[in-house]
């Protein structure tokens, strides 16, 4: 397949098939080994590769939310979006060369660990629909899938651009699976989806205000872009409300768990990239609590619970784990295993005292379904 093909496929997938075929096109030309090395790490902070047990998400029964159901695959199945993901006259030329050296490899950063979570999706969506035979789950696994091979296939048409490429067909082969029981896939991906919504759209947002700080067109395209994150997270909201044991009793602990581990995670790995946030005109701590703000008011729609940010040490304990998760990396790298236990510990205690911060209780709604507002 050459490139124009390559490009062109990208932009017009319109089935997870056609979306892995291109993931999958090798072209030695624009495979970059750097990029795809970085998105073949697997840290508590880098995007991971999730498998479950296919045989127990294809057993859900989605009848006691029918109505909701029916509605949210139409309107995916109308796919509005269809044409979005391609490069048109709003795409300006990117002067990556001219570009300051530590945004270029911040921003680069950026674009691999993004294009590798949407990536991560598609996997685990594409493999789900393999392996159902539940008409439901494998029609919206297959509708979600379809969505994220256009997301990750437009990051690497902007990645192109700076002559990398994230080899994708290797990466499904070759990147270490992490397990998670459905449930966990729930709450994780569920939260992944919102808080994608909300990052992107804070940023869209902030751009639309402040466009002298659109320092690549990509953020242009991620109002619509958004949008299709919104959807994967009702869903995952929908399969939730179908078993209320889910969000109930011992459930309610790891649902503290994914959001803590999830809100802590984004905090410390938008904190790894100063000078894009700096280009962006952005404050990474307003930054942050903005997008946390955004999921948690989302988040009502299912979860019983929402953390509260505004707790005196949430910001504190925040900036210590970030603190020493700086002090790891910098000790990792200098080979200083007493600082690097240090550093560790300290961590971890951190992320216990966030952990401990007693949640605020939320009455759900009876209605689940949600439409993008911000
Ligand atoms: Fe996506
Ligand atoms: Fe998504």
């Amino acid at each position: 397949m050459n490139v124009q093909n390559l490009e062109k496929h990208t932009a017009d997938a319109t089935s997870v098939e056609e979306g892995l075929a291109i993931a999958q096109a090798q072209d030695e030309q624009f495979t970059s080994e750097m990029a795809t090395e970085t998105a073949m790490q697997n840290t508590l902070l880098t995007p991971r590769f999730y498998t479950t047990d296919f045989d127990e998400l294809d057993a859900v029964d989605v009848s006691g939310v029918r109505e909701d159901w029916d509605k949210l695959i139409a309107q995916m199945e109308a796919d509005p979006n269809r044409g979005h993901f391609k490069k048109n006259e709003d795409w300006d030329h990117v002067d990556w060369d001219g570009m300051e050296p530590q945004l270029k490899k911040e921003f680069i950063d950026f674009l691999i660990s993004s294009c590798t979570a949407e990536f991560s999706g598609c996997v685990l969506y594409k493999e789900m629909k393999r392996r159902g035979n539940n008409k439901d789950i494998t029609q919206l696994f297959q509708l979600m899938a379809r969505d994220e091979a256009r997301h990750a296939g437009f990051i690497n048409d902007a990645l192109r651009e700076a002559g990398l490429r994230v080899n994708l067909g290797f990466l499904t082969q070759k990147k270490k699976y992490t397990y998670f029981r459905p449930k966990f896939i729930y709450y994780a991906t569920y939260l992944s989806e919102k808080i994608g919504y909300a990052r992107y759209i804070t940023i869209f947002r902030h751009l639309e205000a402040n466009p002298q700080h659109r320092f690549h067109p990509i953020f242009k395209w991620f109002c619509e872009w958004c949008n299709d994150e919104f959807s994967h997270g009702e869903a995952f909201a929908l399969l939730m409300k179908t078993d209320p044991k889910l969000t109930s009793g011992i459930n309610v602990y790891w649902i503290k768990f994914f959001l803590t581990a999830v809100y802590a995670t984004m905090y410390v790995r938008d904190h790894q990239r100063p000078a894009f946030h700096a280009a962006l005109g952005v404050d990474p701590d307003w930054y942050a609590h903005e997008v946390f703000t955004k999921t948690s008011e989302l988040s009502r729609q299912i979860f019983p619970i929402t953390l509260d940010i505004e707790h005196p040490r949430w910001q504190r304990e925040l900036e210590a784990l970030q603190k020493a998760n700086a002090d790891l990396a910098e000790a990792t790298e200098r080979g200083q295993p007493l600082r690097k236990i240090g550093a560790q510990m300290r961590a971890a205690r951190a992320f216990l005292s966030l952990l401990m911060i007693p949640a605020r209780p939320n009455s759900v709604p009876v209605n689940t379904r949600l439409e993008p507002a911000y």
